[in-house]
């Protein structure tokens, strides 16, 4: 029986049947103010002023992070609750807010959430996908502001690890980051929410949980981060003791099998990302001109 350091009986079950656990007001107030306190100066914009606002939605380039476990060693003990203490390489959290101020325009065209809605993906552009990639360990949504229902909460679908976990146990010659099928696997789920919550809410999901960004209906200021949690080595599916990480199991159930012998047929790959190809193409047509 595995003994977990913050997650309750409810917690884990719900891991493995939606794919997330929610930890209510995890982070910290002083961090909270201080990684938001001069959001406005960083956007430019008078709070004011919506009418001057020229960018309704925005990621802002971090300017100072931190450890988890300095942030929070809630968090932290609940991340190594997910993927297991000595398997963490990376958990750290800066200041890269994803702004979502809405457009007057979101008010009439906001939809919840159904199969159809735009955007459904998993995260992870910058390397190709295989069912035991180590990259995107847990995909985590912190809230830094209030997200209420229409505000512009991450889309989520609960139920989309299973089809996800046997997309790729087919493809073991990996997938590139525009070649998942989400929008297949979305047709085949029910389970449909927002990710809403207080200022200092976090959500740690299953990496291979189909999210989307949605439109922020109220024009009230919407403040989230997506970090990923790197893993130190890829994951296993077949350990002769039987210590797979909840994570792991997570993927073994959506197969329906006990365990999974799962190899790589081709090497692990770098992707450039949107934001890289856009960086290199302007350098070089800086020095080029
Ligand atoms: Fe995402």
């Amino acid at each position: 029986m595995t003994t977990y350091r913050v997650l309750t009986d409810e917690d884990v079950a719900q891991f493995l049947q939606r794919g997330f656990v929610k930890l209510p007001q995890a982070v910290p107030p002083d961090i909270i103010a201080e990684y938001t306190a001069n959001v406005w100066e960083r956007l430019g914009y008078d709070p004011d002023r919506p009418d001057t606002w020229e960018k309704h939605w925005q990621p802002l380039p971090h300017t100072k992070g931190k450890e988890v476990r300095e942030i929070s060693p809630v968090i932290y003990d609940a991340i190594c609750d997910l993927c297991g203490e000595d398997r963490i390489g990376k958990a750290w959290w800066g200041d890269s807010l994803i702004v979502n101020l809405g457009r007057a325009e979101d008010e009439a065209a906001w939809e919840p959430p159904t199969a159809t809605a735009p955007g459904w993906h998993t995260d992870g552009d910058f390397f190709k996908h295989f069912l035991d990639s180590p990259e995107q360990g847990l995909l985590t949504i912190v809230l830094w502001s209030d997200v209420t229902p229409r505000n512009g909460a991450t889309f989520v679908v609960g139920d989309s690890v299973p089809h996800v976990a046997k997309h790729f146990a087919a493809h073991p010659e990996g997938l590139m980051p525009n070649d998942l099928s989400t929008r297949e696997h979305v047709q085949k789920c029910t389970d449909f929410f927002e990710a809403t919550g207080e200022a200092g809410d976090v959500y740690l999901l299953h990496p291979f949980v189909i999210h989307a960004s949605s439109r922020n209906a109220t024009r009230r200021l919407r403040l989230i981060t997506n970090p990923p949690v790197h893993l130190k080595e890829p994951m296993n599916f077949n350990r002769p003791d039987g210590d797979y990480s909840l994570v792991e199991r997570a993927i073994l159930n959506g197969l329906g099998v006990p365990h999974y012998d799962f190899q790589p047929t081709a090497p692990r790959e770098k992707v450039e990302t949107g934001r890289e190809r856009a960086k290199r193409e302007a350098e070089a047509a800086k020095a080029a001109s």
